[in-house]
């Protein structure tokens, strides 16, 4: 294992690991990946028990261009082309048929497969060269926080994987939302950066419910996700001794005081958690951001981690 700097001879190298069927951590604009050949079920089989993560919670493939769509799914609608001509690259995820080429290993036994085109340069120079779709869920061990920085990554996760390459600090900072469009009824099934209301501009209705009313599918909606090893507890506001996340001046050292949009909040959420996620820390206190849509993604990750694990 060795962390590289992304130069072009660094990403051809992890790109030939790709091809050759390993495994490597990638940036992207959301938060790093665990990167391998979507179409290889060995390697897809790896990236499984490299996360501890449950085999029916399916992989997000990533393309850097329509044609890769094309090899991954079928049966596209018009509506994924309006999609991806307003937000690919970028921090959407669609959920589509699958062609028979995707093994199950990587979709989770679906008959659909989620696709998105990430806009990090390191992450798109990576597929383009390793010249194949690349399966990369979050590079934590499964249900921890996402790294959104290369030295944030979990060092269970550094020693079994083949290359690292460390792209700074993801811009967005939040897992990309993944809309399901498998059905008439466009259905958000993980709110992200491309919020609600962006979608529906482009769909011109409602949304379906979510969650779905179907639970298999959405196989990775667990309640608890997201989660620092600290408890999380929502308050409307911290107390002077508290340790946690708060909009107000920090009362004490181990307060952050955090940004007022949605959108800078998102980028530093998990990186302030990481700070306060100390062996000693028992509890983190985050004061509720307001319940309105332009939050959902941030509430979303909040009340995951503030769910208890039952
Ligand atoms: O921003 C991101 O999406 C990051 C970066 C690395 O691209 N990736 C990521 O992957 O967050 P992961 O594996 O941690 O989350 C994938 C989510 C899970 O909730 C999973 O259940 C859902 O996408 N998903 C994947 N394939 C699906 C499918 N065929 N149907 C429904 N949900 C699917
Ligand atoms: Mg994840």
């Amino acid at each position: 294992m060795s962390i590289l700097t992304p130069t072009p001879e660094a990403i051809q190298t992890a790109a030939r690991t790709i091809r050759q069927g390993g495994v490597v951590v990638i940036p992207t604009e959301t938060v790093y990946g665990i990167a391998c050949d979507a179409l290889n079920k060995d390697a897809v089989m790896r990236v499984f028990e490299v996360k501890g993560r449950p085999s029916d919670n399916p992989l997000i493939v990533h393309i850097s261009d329509w044609d890769m769509l094309e090899m991954v799914a079928q049966d596209i609608p018009p509506l994924a082309k309006k999609f991806a001509e307003k937000y690919w690259p970028g921090p959407l995820t669609l959920v589509l048929p699958k062609r028979p080429e995707v093994p199950m290993e990587t979709t989770g036994g679906l008959n659909s497969v989620a696709v998105r085109m990430p806009r990090h340069r390191v992450a798109l120079d990576v597929i383009r060269q390793a010249e194949r779709p690349i399966a990369a869920p979050s590079a934590n061990v499964f249900m921890a926080l996402s790294p959104t920085r290369a030295q944030d990554i979990d060092p269970e996760i550094l020693v079994e994987v083949d290359v690292i390459l460390d792209g700074g600090p993801c811009e967005v900072g939040l897992e990309s939302t993944v809309l399901d469009l498998t059905d008439d009824t466009p259905r958000i099934l993980r709110p992200g950066a491309i919020t609600r209301a962006d979608i529906q501009a482009i769909t011109g209705r409602p949304l379906g419910l979510n969650p779905p009313p179907d639970v298999r599918k959405s196989p990775g909606m667990y309640r608890r996700h997201y989660a620092p090893n600290a408890r999380v507890v929502l308050v409307d506001a911290l107390t002077e001794g508290q340790i946690g996340l708060s909009f107000e001046e920090p009362a004490n050292p181990q307060q952050i005081k955090m940004p007022d949009d949605p959108i800078a909040y998102g980028a530093v959420l998990y990186t302030a958690l990481r700070r306060l996620d100390k062996p000693e820390t028992d509890t983190i206190f985050v004061q509720e951001p307001p319940d309105e849509p332009q939050w959902e993604a941030v509430l979303d990750r909040l009340r995951k981690a503030s769910a208890s694990l039952r």
